[in-house]
Formats: structure tokens, C-alpha cells, sequence
């Protein structure tokens, strides 16, 4: 990639901060998935192993009212240590920086790792503040992204640090994981082997209008699924009974099978659906379902799931493919009736020998827990960031480093 690495950088006796994604899901303090922690272990390593003093900071949850326990990062200091074999440092104070984090980093020894408490327990960390950023540069001499999960925030830690870094002389990189993202999303789009099948799903059509738009351009094959699927068969003239409708993106969808047929690529939409009465509640509650024709759509009934034709035909564009980007998943697979279309599709792609990418959020969501995620060749671990990039967005966690 254009933009420096770790690897372009000589960092023994330095201190480096380096910018993770710890934003971990916690249940009564406990982390229920650790694969961001996971996924941040090889730069931190390689950092120790040069003899750096590795200074870890990321946020946690939105922090809408302040401080608190809740959204602390101790639990995920607790987990490095565990898994870096060594005791990480948990500098527990609310202000992130200030004296504490000062006297932290000059009590460090080459190889030593620390972590900050999380950035957004300061409020002009979302505002990309100067004051801040300044603090955060000041405890260190070279600055190392590797939160590719918040890469789209132009926030103090992740975009602002960089200038007050560069101002004094430090440098700026991405990480191993920023780099491996950027390698897999970057060449589905921009170098895709072909045939390139992006499959799209989710409940919204409004989330994903420039991803749509964007891999229509990319893709040769675009398979849609999910609730955002009916506002397109909507547009395609179908009655669509109670199902989800984004009546204001009706032109939006016609104008995207326009394009894909002027174009020449193919849009898929589903034949058939699994409906229901209503929307589960609670959402893994026992459900009565039907299967229907898309132009056979009960007045009365929502779709909530792809059908098993439409499964079949989806697996089948699956087969041919070289490439497939999966993002959004086919239905409403937290509930056990209504997941088949969902694990249909990743079936399809644990199965086959294209490279496989599945964009994070929901659909890595997903795939973890349908226990496919070893057959895939990536796993983004970036939900709203592997969007903005497959929208074709420059990434502030990207563009903020060092030109090579
Ligand atoms: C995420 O989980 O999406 C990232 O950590 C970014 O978090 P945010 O959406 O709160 O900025
Ligand atoms: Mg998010």
C-alpha cells in the first residue's frame, strides 16, 4: 500500500501509540467476542519485538453520558494480558491522559505495553479536538493505526493525533490489520478475479445506497437479500404486503435496475420469501411462517426471510463466482426459523473456492455463529468502515498516515 507501515518504522526505544479497535461486545463486564482483540495481537507483537513502548488507546461503546464503569476498558486490558502472555497495564483514569498517563509511559521499559482508558470517556474525542489529540501525541514519539473497525472516524485518535505526531517530527503508519483489510476489500473491488458475485442483504436500502450504486460498477453479478429486497420488488411493480417498504427509495431502486441493465450486469432479486404475521418479538421467539411467490405476497404478511428457491438460485450464482463479497445478511437470522437464507448463502460461500470476503457486522456476525467463519478468506472486522470503503469513501484512519 502507498502509506507507511509498521514495518517502515525503527522504533526500539520509542514510544508508539498505537490506535486499536477494542470496541469489544461486553455482557456483565465479561467480553462475548474477542476477535478485534485478537485481530490486533500481530502489530502489537511486532512493535514489543522491536523494542518499542506500546501505548494502546480505542474506544468502547458510544459513551453517551461520560465516565463509567460499564463502558471501561479494564476487561480488555485483563484479556491482552492473558493473550499477549504479559501483564498490560491499565492506566485507569478518566481523563485518558494527564499526569497518571505521563508517569505510566516513563515507568515504561522497552517492549512494556499500556493501555489508556477508552478515548470517547473525553468528549472532544469525536470532534477530533485539538487540545486532545495534542495530549495524545504528547505521550508518545511515532503513531501506529490499527483500527481498521474505526477508520472511518475523523476523531482525535484516530485522524487528529496524527498532525500534532508529524508536527514534532514522529511518524505516522497503519498496522498489519489495517494493511490485511485494505489487501482484501481493496482488491474485490479495485481487482476483483472474476466472475466477481457481491451479495448485498440488511433490512435497509437506505444504508447501503452508494454501496449498491458503487459495486453495481465493480460487481458482475449483484444478489440482493434481506428487507431491503422488497423495496426493490416493489419497484419492480410487485405487491409486497406487509413486508418492509422504503417508499422513499422506490426511484432509487428502479434507477439501480436501470443501471444494472444498461450495464449488463445481473440484479438478482429473490423469487420467494418466507413470511410471517408480524416481526418476532422477542426476536428468537417461536414463529409461524409461510412460504410464498414473490408476486403471490399475502396483503397481510411481511417477508422475513429469503426462500429456499431463492437460496438455490443465490448458491447456484455462488458456484460460478472467483470472487464474492458478502454484506448484509438474508433475513432475520438471530431467529432459528427464520436463518435459513441466511446460512443457505453462507454455505454457499464456506463451500466454494472463490475468495470469500465477508463485510463485518451482521453478516460476520453470522457467519460466526453458523461456525463457517474458518472457511471464509476474510473476515472484515470493520462493520461501518467496510461500508464507507465499499461505498468508494477515503478512510480517515487510511488517509491520516504517512505517504511511504
Ligand atoms: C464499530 O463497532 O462499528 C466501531 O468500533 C466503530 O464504532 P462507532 O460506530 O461507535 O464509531
Ligand atoms: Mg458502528
Amino acid at each position: 500500500m502507498a502509506k507507511k507501515t509498521v514495518d517502515d518504522l525503527q522504533v526500539k526505544g520509542r514510544r508508539v501509540l498505537l490506535r486499536c479497535d477494542f470496541n469489544v461486545p461486553l455482557k456483565a463486564g465479561e467480553i462475548t467476542d474477542e476477535t478485534r482483540i485478537v485481530a490486533a495481537l500481530p502489530t502489537i507483537e511486532k512493535l514489543r519485538g522491536d523494542g518499542a513502548k506500546v501505548i494502546l488507546c480505542s474506544h468502547l461503546g458510544k459513551v453517551k453520558n461520560g465516565p463509567n464503569e460499564g463502558e471501561s476498558l479494564a476487561p480488555v486490558a485483563k484479556r491482552l494480558s492473558e493473550k499477549l502472555g504479559t501483564e498490560v497495564k491499565f492506566v485507569n483514569i478518566d481523563t485518558v491522559t494527564g499526569p497518571e498517563a505521563t508517569a505510566a509511559v516513563e515507568a515504561m521499559a522497552d517492549g512494556d505495553v499500556i493501555l489508556l482508558q477508552n478515548t470517547r470517556f473525553r468528549k472532544e474525542e469525536t470532534k477530533n479536538g485539538e487540545a486532545f489529540s495534542q495530549e495524545l501525541a504528547d505521550l508518545a514519539d511515532d503513531y501506529v493505526c490499527d483500527a481498521f473497525g474505526s477508520s472511518h472516524r475523523a476523531h482525535c485518535s484516530v485522524a487528529g493525533v496524527t498532525d500534532a505526531i508529524r508536527a514534532k517530527g514522529g511518524q505516522c503508519a497503519v498496522g498489519y490489520l489495517m494493511e490485511q483489510e485494505i489487501a482484501f476489500l481493496g482488491n474485490a473491488v479495485e481487482n476483483p478475479v472474476r466472475p466477481f458475485v457481491a451479495i448485498l442483504g440488511g433490512a435497509k436500502v437506505a444504508d447501503k445506497l452508494s454501496v449498491i450504486d458503487n459495486l453495481l460498477e465493480k460487481c458482475d453479478t449483484l444478489l440482493i437479500g434481506g428487507g431491503m429486497a422488497f423495496t426493490f420488488l416493489k419497484a419492480q411493480g410487485y405487491e409486497i404486503g406487509a413486508s418492509l417498504l422504503d417508499e422513499s427509495k422506490v426511484d432509487y431502486c428502479k434507477e439501480m435496475l436501470a443501471k444494472a441493465d444498461k450495464l449488463g450486469k445481473q440484479l438478482l432479486l429473490p423469487v420467494d420469501a418466507v413470511a410471517t404475521a408480524s416481526f418476532p418479538d422477542p426476536i428468537d421467539a417461536p414463529i409461524d411462517t409461510v412460504v410464498v411467490d414473490v408476486d403471490k405476497m399475502p396483503a397481510d404478511k411481511m417477508g422475513m426471510d429469503i426462500g429456499p428457491k431463492t437460496a438455490a438460485l443465490y448458491a447456484e450464482a455462488v458456484k460460478s463466482a472467483k470472487t464474492v463479497l458478502w454484506n448484509g445478511p438474508m433475513g432475520v437470522f438471530e431467529n432459528p426459523t427464520l436463518a435459513a437464507g441466511t446460512l443457505a448463502v453462507a454455505q454457499a460461500l464456506a463451500e466454494s473456492d472463490a475468495t470469500t470476503i465477508i463485510g463485518g457486522g451482521d453478516s460476520a456476525a453470522a457467519v460466526n455463529q453458523m461456525g463457517l467463519a474458518d472457511k471464509m478468506s476474510h473476515i472484515s472486522t470493520g462493520g461501518g468502515a467496510s461500508l464507507e470503503y465499499l461505498e468508494g469513501k477515503a478512510l480517515p484512519g487510511v488517509v491520516s498516515a504517512d505517504d511511504k
